[in-house]
């Protein structure tokens, strides 16, 4: 019998990229092609790239390199650069890349088939540019959803702000928002496969409007936390500027809204946010925590912060050091700054923060951050949260999953293993500052629904 064809998909970068990677691995299943882990074993191999920070844009050319090498012991072996870096490079990828197969930009991923069907015939296909978004293939049926345990949906395209260190705009093109009536059908499909999680994407995802009735992401968040059987919803990555009372009063209004919000803030230096071209200043972010807090006791918050933006001086990262500690962040992510092509930060001509003062900014940041963070998660223990498994732990016995606040737990499951992505009791046994370690909760059910309000964890 003939071996069936394989396909690998290597995914870096944002929750977006993860979604376009299992529609890319979804067309390709759909035509019989069956995925591996192994790119050895591979007839095809697509790697979805990310060009938010330099490194991860280099990277991208030297994991096609790599592949490329497997290419001379299997000629037939084909190779697809996909992603935001993909769509940067277009024809240049294929001039430098001779046995580079074809080239698809992120707003493309739904035309896959016919990229390769072209490249049977013969034609190396560059696939990148903008359609509009009433061309977007957002067929249902296409989305594979294997080894997921939360149902991505995609609300919003692109971005049209324009922060001055960021690619996102030029990669992934405009703001495109899809029509409310669409989303709620996907979200519903999702829900009838068996998902319990459902989260939403878009760069600015609270930007969100219907793009005929006008109504807002409020309206939209009100609707979809109504669909029956929605056990958990969230939603990634919301724009402080854009959230509004009426966003925080449906956090507010549906329990089934996970507790946690990611609130890229980038400094904690007004001077910072105006040359970042934020459109918002500290004043106005923590005003929004407090309204958050209030609305939704107990709620995580989680950030983005960038440390060494041109210009940034040791008052201004003080100041972004003191909303760290004043704010308590549940989690944080920070990165150095890291200049792209085309975005207007190089052209302001700020003084350069070094490579050292930048490193030793992002470990004081870190420093302080995973104390906030030990010292948060221990009041957690001795609490009892359902958990969504997720995935099985490195120990074998043992699982693990993320609590409604979307912290990381992980358990030993006893007799019988937990089926991913069904939710299950586990009380907290001990913490540490990027996960917790659970046991079985075995308190009666009656009890364990007492104990099982919100917990709180802002200072
Ligand atoms: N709207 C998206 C932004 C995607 S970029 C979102 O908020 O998720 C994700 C994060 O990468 C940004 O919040 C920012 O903190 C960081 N980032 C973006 N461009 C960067 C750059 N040029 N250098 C360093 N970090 C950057
Ligand atoms: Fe980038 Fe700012 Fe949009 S960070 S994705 S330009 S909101």
């Amino acid at each position: 019998m003939r071996r069936p064809k394989r396909f690998f998909v290597e995914t870096w970068g944002c929750q977006m990229n993860e979604l376009d990677s299992q529609r890319l691995s979804s067309q390709l299943m759909q035509q019989g092609i069956l995925p591996t882990r192994e790119p050895q074993q591979a007839d095809l191999i697509l790697l979805n790239s990310c060009s938010v920070r330099e490194k991860a844009a280099q990277k991208a050319y030297s994991r096609l390199g790599e592949y490329r090498l497997l290419k001379r012991s299997r000629p037939d072996l084909l190779l697809g650069f996909c992603g935001c870096v993909a769509q940067q490079e277009g024809d240049r990828a294929l001039e430098r890349l001779p046995d580079l197969d074809f080239v698809i930009g992120p707003a493309r991923v739904g035309e896959l088939e016919d990229i390769l069907r072209q490249r049977l015939l013969g034609r190396r296909v560059v696939a990148t540019g903008f359609p509009d978004a009433t061309q977007r293939n957002y067929d249902l049926d296409l989305l594979a959803r294997e080894g997921a345990y939360k149902g991505m949906v995609t609300i919003i395209e692109g971005c049209d702000k324009k922060c001055t260190f960021c690619i996102v705009p030029t990669t992934r093109g405009p703001e495109q928002n899809r029509k409310m009536e669409s989303i709620l059908d996907e979200v519903k499909h999702l829900l009838d496969y068996g998902f319990l999680e459902i989260e939403l994407l878009g760069q600015t995802v609270n930007h969100w409007r219907d793009p005929e009735t006008g109504e807002d992401f409020a309206v939209l968040l009100n609707r979809v936390a109504s669909i029956p059987g929605l056990e958990r919803l969230r939603f990634v990555t919301s724009y402080p500027r854009d959230f509004t009372q009426e966003m925080v009063d449906q956090l507010a209004k549906h329990s089934n809204i996970c507790p946690y919000l990611h609130l890229p803030v980038q400094s904690g230096s007004n001077r910072i946010l105006r040359l970042m071209g934020r459109g918002y200043d500290i004043e106005l972010y923590l005003d929004l925590i407090e309204r958050l807090r209030e609305g939704r006791p107990g709620i995580a918050l989680s950030t983005d912060i960038i440390v060494g933006f041109p210009g940034e001086t040791d008052d201004d990262f003080e100041a972004t050091m003191d909303l760290v500690a004043n704010v308590r962040f549940a989690s944080l992510f920070a990165f150095k700054y890291s200049p792209r092509p085309g975005t207007a930060a190089p052209r302001l001509k700020l003084p350069e923060v070094t490579r050292e003062v930048a490193d030793d900014r992002l470990q004081r940041l870190f420093a302080l951050q995973k104390e906030i963070q030990l010292e948060i998660n221990q009041t957690l223990v001795g609490e009892a949260f359902d958990i969504l498994v997720t995935s099985w732990g490195k120990k074998p016995g043992t699982q693990t999953g993320r609590t409604p606040c979307h912290r990381l737990v992980h358990f030993e499951y006893g007799d019988e293993p937990i089926p991913l992505g069904t939710l299950t009791r586990i009380r907290v046994e001990k913490a540490y500052p990027h996960s917790l370690i659970g046991g079985l909760d075995k308190v009666d059910s009656q009890v364990a629904s007492e104990s099982s309000t919100e917990v709180m964890i802002s200072a």
